[in-house]
């Protein structure tokens, strides 16, 4: 089998090292491997196959060698960085929002539109992860009855908002002082704020579930109302979906279609109080999707409720099997 020389650039992450645990479970064909993060991580080691690794400060000489760079530092580091891996010829998965809506960076999640991987010019963007579960749901429904309109809510945790996320629930929890992530006190509470807010009103991570769905499902006429909500939960994102169809639907169809979608598992039943919980999605890579019901307000209205692990599917898994494809369509 022929192995390919891997770069994770952010590896100390909540998402980087999700990844490594990721290429390990999946026998990811990999060479050499190589682990990036900033100066602060230098001296850290990461055990990868048995081998214990080095952190390494991420340099614009890094990319030497490597055939694909999981990167997962946030948005500045890609836009410094990535044009040096491409440079070496590297193929970039990237995690962050820098090169999302760029008309030239494919925008991927395999069960919605793998055939784009193979129109890259060296980048690869990952999605949002409340929009990778998100247009996984969908899918299945625009395929047979054209989504034309969707509300949604989020109930985004704490790690989406990575380690400093993290920690600060865990200090608050444990009455210890914190420098805050969040504007406001995680623990206890609920924040209606995700990413920083735009003049219209909207926030940051409200615009990415719009503008990427869109591009993802490759339909502009899609139209979507996002409103993101930070809750204190540690893993897993849960979505309300309200979704206006085009067309007329039975309620079996679409269960039947959620059901038999790549990448879903349908959880629903009321008589058991069986729906999907981010504490039964944690460290699954699959879109759980339940409470499907009828939305009599409108002519084909529908509502579910999606939840799924944000630094697996929404994250790190994702950008795994963009990789995996991107190696198998070669
Ligand atoms: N968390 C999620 O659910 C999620 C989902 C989808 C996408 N993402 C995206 O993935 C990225 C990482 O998220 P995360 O949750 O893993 O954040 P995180 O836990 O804060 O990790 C950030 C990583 O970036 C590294 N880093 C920071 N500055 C760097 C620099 N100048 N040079 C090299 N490495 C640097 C950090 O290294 P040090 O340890 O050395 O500081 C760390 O490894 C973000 O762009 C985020 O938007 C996250």
């Amino acid at each position: 089998m022929r192995l390919y020389n891997v770069a994770v650039v952010g590896a100390t992450g909540l998402v980087g090292r999700k990844m490594i645990q990721i290429l390990e479970e999946r026998n990811f064909p990999v060479g050499n491997i190589k682990f990036f993060a900033s100066e602060r991580s230098i001296g850290k080691e990461v055990e990868f196959g048995g081998i214990i690794h080095p952190v390494e400060q991420l340099t614009e000489r890094s990319f030497a060698g490597i055939e694909i760079a999981l990167f997962s530092a946030g948005a500045t580091v890609s836009k410094e960085m990535a044009p040096h891996a491409v440079k070496a010829g590297t193929l970039v998965i990237d995690n962050s929002s820098a090169f999302r809506m760029d008309p030239n960076v494919p925008l991927v999640v395999p069960e919605v539109n793998r055939k784009m991987i193979f129109h890259h010019k060296g980048i690869i963007a990952n999605p949002n992860c409340s929009t990778i579960q998100m247009v996984v749901a969908l899918k299945p429904l625009h395929d047979r009855w054209t989504v034309k309109r969707v509300i949604v809510s989020t109930y985004q945790s704490v790690t989406g908002a990575g380690q400093r996320g993290l920690t600060q629930l865990e200090h608050e929890l444990a009455n210890r002082p914190v420098e805050k992530k969040f504007a406001h006190q995680i623990a206890m509470n609920i924040v209606p704020h995700v990413d920083v807010f735009h003049p219209d009103g909207y926030t940051k991570e409200e615009h990415k579930m719009v503008n990427e769905t869109k591009k993802i499902m490759g339909d502009d006429a899609i139209k979507v109302n996002a409103t993101c909500v930070r809750v204190p939960v540690y893993g897993g994102h849960s979505e309300s979906i309200n979704v206006e169809l085009e067309k007329k639907f039975e309620m079996h169809e679409v269960r039947e279609a959620l059901a038999n979608a790549e990448g879903i598992v349908v959880q629903d039943d009321p008589t058991t109080s069986l729906y999907p919980m981010p504490v039964a999605a944690w460290d699954r890579d699959e879109v759980f999707v339940g409470r499907i019901r009828r939305d009599e307000t409108i002519a084909s209205g529908l509502t579910l409720w999606v939840v799924s692990d944000n630094l697996r599917k929404g994250a790190a898994t994702n950008a795994v099997q963009i990789a995996e494809e991107w190696i198998k369509g070669r």
